[in-house]
């Protein structure tokens, strides 16, 4: 039996990857790099129990040619949806974006679920389905109204995979988290920092005002966290909120960590506004009593969580 895993070269992807097979599983990854790196997949690739395949999940007759070419005899005891557009903004401009690659590609992995007989399902999901809210934000919280269509898309696809439950799946995960941190990663506000850091600019351009605030959580203690759910959560149908314990880091204290991180003495300019692009939530906040009660407890704060990947970043851009 394999797993099958989406959007395998991307930053989650790759490490998700890189746990299953360090539990001793054989993986079969699909991704068509729009966002992912082959380079994400270097020990994987090594590993002799693992396969990339390069196909648009968007369209269900490449899927299915290319992979089937792949995978013939292959049993998959589950798939781990992890593909989706991780550029919000760019989702936000041009809305076929987020139905091809967020809404599309999950309809087709379920349809590929059906032919293929793979009864169980983890998604990644997003804290960006809850939309604007106040207070602190549980799993039972609605009616959902996103600002994003990304947040739109990957409700849509919550609610698409609550319906193949219905028809014949067995079993489905849905992880909900806010902003992941770490190495490889492929966007966000590290990875935008450090580019910007590499071209040596005279200032550090940081966008909105260095107010917002949001949980980050690092990649390792996110696939711990996973993993966690995977094997404990008694559903059939289990949806947790995955983050840290704490409120969140600002924009502005993250600015500060990188440029320490780069060991550069840049001072910063902030574009102004009180978000950084239209679709983005200023400040979350977020509960993971459900998850606590599971028996998962993050161990590294948010700031704790960016620091770590500052260094990471530092250290891959060659700071
Ligand atoms: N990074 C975060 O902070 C965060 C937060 C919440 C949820 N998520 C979700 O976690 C998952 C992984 O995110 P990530 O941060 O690793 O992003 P990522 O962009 O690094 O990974 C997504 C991968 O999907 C692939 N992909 C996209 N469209 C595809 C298509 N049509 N066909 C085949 N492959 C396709 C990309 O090439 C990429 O490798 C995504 O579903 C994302 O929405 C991420």
């Amino acid at each position: 039996m394999s797993v099958l895993v989406t959007g395998a070269a991307g930053f989650i992807g790759s490490h998700l990857v890189d746990r299953l097979l360090d539990a001793g599983k054989t993986v079969i990854g699909i991704d068509n790099l729009v966002s992912g790196r082959e380079d994400n997949l270097q020990l994987a690739l090594q590993s002799g129990r693992f396969e990339l395949v390069r196909a648009d999940l968007a369209d269900i007759n490449e899927l299915t040619t290319v992979l089937g070419d792949v995978a013939r005899g292959v049993q998959f005891e589950a798939v781990w949806h992890f593909a989706a557009n991780s550029d919000i903004p760019s989702g936000t401009a041009e809305a076929s974006i987020d139905l091809r690659n967020t809404f599309l590609t999950t309809v087709n992995i379920l349809e590929l679920a059906r032919r293929w007989d793979i009864k169980s399902l983890s998604f990644a999901s997003t804290s960006a389905i809850y939309g604007v809210m106040p207070g602190q934000i549980h799993e039972d919280q609605g009616p959902l109204f996103p600002i994003s269509n990304y947040g739109a898309m990957k409700l849509a696809s919550e609610a698409a995979i609550s319906a193949a439950l219905e028809r014949f799946l067995d079993r489905v995960a849905i992880f909900r988290f806010p902003n992941v941190v770490g190495s490889r990663c492929t966007h966000g506000i590290i990875y935008d920092l450090f580019k910007k850091l590499q071209f040596g600019p005279k200032y550090l351009e940081v966008l909105g005002d260095g107010t917002q605030r949001k949980p980050y959580l690092h990649v390792t203690e996110l696939l711990d966290a996973l993993f966690h759910v995977w094997t404990n959560a008694p559903e059939r149908l289990a949806f947790y909120n995955i983050g840290p314990l704490d409120q969140g880091a600002t924009v502005s204290a993250i600015a500060q960590q990188a440029l320490r991180a780069a060991g550069s003495s840049l001072s910063i300019r902030y574009t102004g506004g009180d978000r950084g692009w239209l679709g983005d939530v200023p400040r979350v906040e977020y509960s993971i009593e459900k998850l606590r009660s599971l028996g998962w407890i993050p161990r590294l704060g948010s700031m704790q969580a960016i620091e770590k990947a500052c260094r990471e970043m530092a250290e891959e851009s060659g700071f």
